[in-house]
């Protein structure tokens, strides 16, 4: 039955959406009306706000995924030009009308980020991906991670849900079907670290509380803000 059901997916030509690629129609609408202003949003555009520091007035910016271009604020106000990627054209149309006459500072294209990214080399001085690895399962955020790092020059804000050492044990994390709030913080760094990046900074999120401001309790996970810098001493090795 199994083998029926697979084959005839197959001769139909059905793709399951990748996971993560899901903002679309109310999703996309509701998306800012769910988070906006809870303690969590909050927080998170604080850290933001604070690893932007580190970057030069008039850096270069890539935002990826730009969802409703929730950081735009924080980057003009550093006079950063502002790039931005996203698959879905849902969400930057939510970006686009909330954002108003700001979005004509951001040039925002729709692509697929697991994907190579439609950029040269050392592009930018900094990107932020924000709500976005978790998604993917520990080789695909691999691949991401070096593509992201092959367009960058310095450093790179993100943000990973990892796993409370205290909650259940999961599987072997490169096995893990999305490593957002599965994976163990060792095996994070095994991943930056593999994919070119040191850690310079960390921040709390949330500590297992809330999740944004829909009231759900997740015990389980613990998430946290990186601020990683490009390693040049693999350099080519990376693969
Ligand atoms: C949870 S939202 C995060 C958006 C924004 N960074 C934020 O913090 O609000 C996830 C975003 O990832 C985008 N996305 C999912 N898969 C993607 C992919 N393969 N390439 C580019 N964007 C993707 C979705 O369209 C959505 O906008």
């Amino acid at each position: 039955m199994k083998e029926f059901i697979g084959l005839l997916i197959h001769k139909i030509g059905f793709k399951p959406k990748q996971t993560g690629n899901t903002y679309y129609k109310e999703t996309a609408k509701k998306y800012l009306q769910r988070r906006q202003g809870s303690a969590k949003w909050e927080k998170e555009q604080g850290v933001v706000k604070e690893f932007l520091k580190y970057f030069a007035d008039g850096s270069r910016v890539l935002d990826i995924p730009f969802g409703t271009g929730r950081f735009v604020d924080l980057y003009l106000d550093k006079k950063m030009s502002i790039y931005g990627l996203d698959i879905s054209k849902d969400m930057v149309d939510v970006a686009r009308e909330v954002l108003g006459e700001k979005f004509s500072h951001c040039s925002v294209i729709i692509a697929d980020a697991t994907k190579p990214l439609p950029y040269e080399d050392d592009y930018f001085d900094a990107v932020v991906s924000w709500k976005f690895i978790k998604f993917f399962r520990y080789d695909i955020a691999k691949k991401i991670l070096i593509e992201i790092r092959r367009v960058l020059k310095d450093k790179l804000i993100i943000n990973v849900a990892i796993r409370n050492p205290d909650a259940e044990i999961v599987d072997d994390p490169d096995n893990l079907k999305a490593i957002g709030g599965n994976i163990y913080e060792d095996d994070l760094m095994r991943l930056f670290n593999e994919s070119g990046f040191n850690l310079l900074e960390k921040r709390l999120i949330v500590d297992g509380s809330k999740i944004s401001n829909i009231d759900e309790e997740n015990t389980s996970r613990i998430i946290c803000a990186y601020l990683l810098e490009k390693s040049y001493t693999i350099g080519d090795t990376i693969n």
